[in-house]
């Protein structure tokens, strides 16, 4: 490591609360977390020691390949066998890497995950430990660290299964996991110190919670009634200075705005379409209005394939009209689907259309992504060889009316069972 990376990354112990200290890593080098997130501040590992009157709780570890400093921070404040528990917000190797060699130096300490985290840390661990025991706690549930209490929020699938958060009763500190957390390192470490870390604080939303947001909104019951005077994530800056405001944040990003716009009463249905002779498009012309005929049905079409990750997130159906070229479906409608990644697109109505010259794939294939992402295809996709009759034309209208029907309850047909509905 070379001087300048080592003076950046060299941070002591920081007691932030009465008996609360920081005891994870920084890693300002790393550019790309998980594959897919770019990390262009890099990251921490944020682990975090609770001392009471009766024992010592570590809460999260660090990555595997920081554990030395890890337990170095934690050597300097406590003993091994001071350590009565550990609590594991959240299994992932960056949180969990760690943990064998804490449990191998602290064997009488006691682990607590939530419920849904036991099949998760079995698998961690059996490369590396023998038996061992755990305690799964639930929301309420409570661990007593003498003039300390632990108490657990269940909190599911943010952004895994197994997730919680842990809230510390006597200094309002909320242990958050990955939860207002953000891949930004900086060792100065409070969010009142630190850069501007607002684009990576709404980017690591953005990839990491927003597919989530329902059990985002169901998290925030839980959390926006505590009285908070801190939030410690597992990633980037510890949040002491006003720290509701990345509560009510989370709740303004997870919020719909398209029911403030059209009504609840409305239901939007949105169609892409990308057509080189024309043909598509006058197919998605006529789908649309037939599923504009019907009451209740809030048509957008849109003759683009930018990303509208918003747009799609809201809507309650997504048409894609695309032709194929050479047996395949479009680069941009590839690009299209793949941005899809990031929102949760379980249950919405999906249908697929378009003209081809004399194969046809695109629609089979755009319906098979759809199926992937967990969407529901109520009618088998629309092909037309090139130019489109009035027949074919009534087709479509017939094609968008149908869906329509679905998407507002009014079909006398039943909905067809997907692979996607029994996963
Ligand atoms: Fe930071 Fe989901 O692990």
């Amino acid at each position: 490591m070379n001087s300048q990376i080592d003076v950046f990354v060299h941070r002591d112990v920081v007691e932030f609360a009465d008996g609360v200290y920081w005891i994870g890593a920084l890693d300002p080098t790393l550019r790309t977390f998980d594959i897919i997130l770019s990390t262009a501040n890099g990251t921490t590992y944020n682990a975090y020691l609770v001392k009471g009157s009766d024992g010592v709780a570590v809460i999260d570890t660090v990555k595997k390949n920081f554990s030395d400093e890890f337990f170095a921070r934690l050597e300097s404040e406590v003993d091994y066998s001071d350590i009565k528990a550990i609590v594991l917000n959240h299994l992932e190797p960056d949180h969990t890497g760690a943990l064998p060699e804490l449990m191998r130096r602290a064997p009488q300490a006691k682990l607590y995950i939530s419920r849904r985290a036991t099949s998760m840390l079995k698998a961690l661990l059996k490369p590396t430990t023998g038996a061992f025991e755990y305690t799964t706690v639930n929301t309420g549930d409570t661990v007593e660290l003498g003039d300390r209490t632990l108490r657990f929020l269940h909190t599911p699938f943010l952004h895994w299964p197994d997730t919680q958060r842990t809230y510390l009763e006597e200094e309002a500190v909320l242990f958050s996991g990955d939860v207002f957390g953000c891949h930004y390192c900086d060792k100065r470490l409070f969010n009142g110190q630190v850069g501007d870390f607002r684009f990576s604080f709404d980017y690591y939303y953005a990839h990491i919670m927003r597919p989530f947001k329902k059990h985002v909104m169901d998290a925030l019951k839980l959390i926006e009634p505590l009285r908070l005077k801190l939030i410690a994530p597992t990633h980037g800056p510890i949040l002491r200075e006003r720290p509701r405001r990345y509560v009510s944040h989370y709740r303004e990003l997870s919020t719909s705005s398209l029911a403030t716009e059209i009504g609840n009463s409305d239901q939007s249905m949105i169609i892409f379409y990308m057509s080189s002779y024309g043909n598509t498009a006058r197919m998605a012309e006529e789908i649309a209005e037939g599923a504009g005929d019907l009451d209740g049905v809030r048509v957008s079409i849109w003759g683009e394939t930018e990303p509208f990750v918003d747009l799609i997130e809201e809507a309650d159906a997504l048409l894609f009209g695309f032709p194929t070229i050479n047996g395949d479906a479009v680069k941009p409608v590839g690009d299209l689907l793949s941005s899809l990644a990031v929102v949760n697109l379980k249950g919405k109505l999906g249908g697929a259309f378009g003209s081809y010259g004399w194969s046809g794939e695109a629609v089979r294939m755009i319906e098979d992504r759809m199926r992937g992402l967990k969407m529901h295809i109520p009618r088998e996709g629309l092909r037309v060889k090139l130019i489109p009759t009035e027949e074919e034309l009534e087709a479509c209208r017939s094609f968008g009316l149908q869906i329509a029907e679905v998407l507002t309850g009014k079909s006398s047909e039943k909905r067809g069972i997907d692979f996607a509905d029994l996963m």
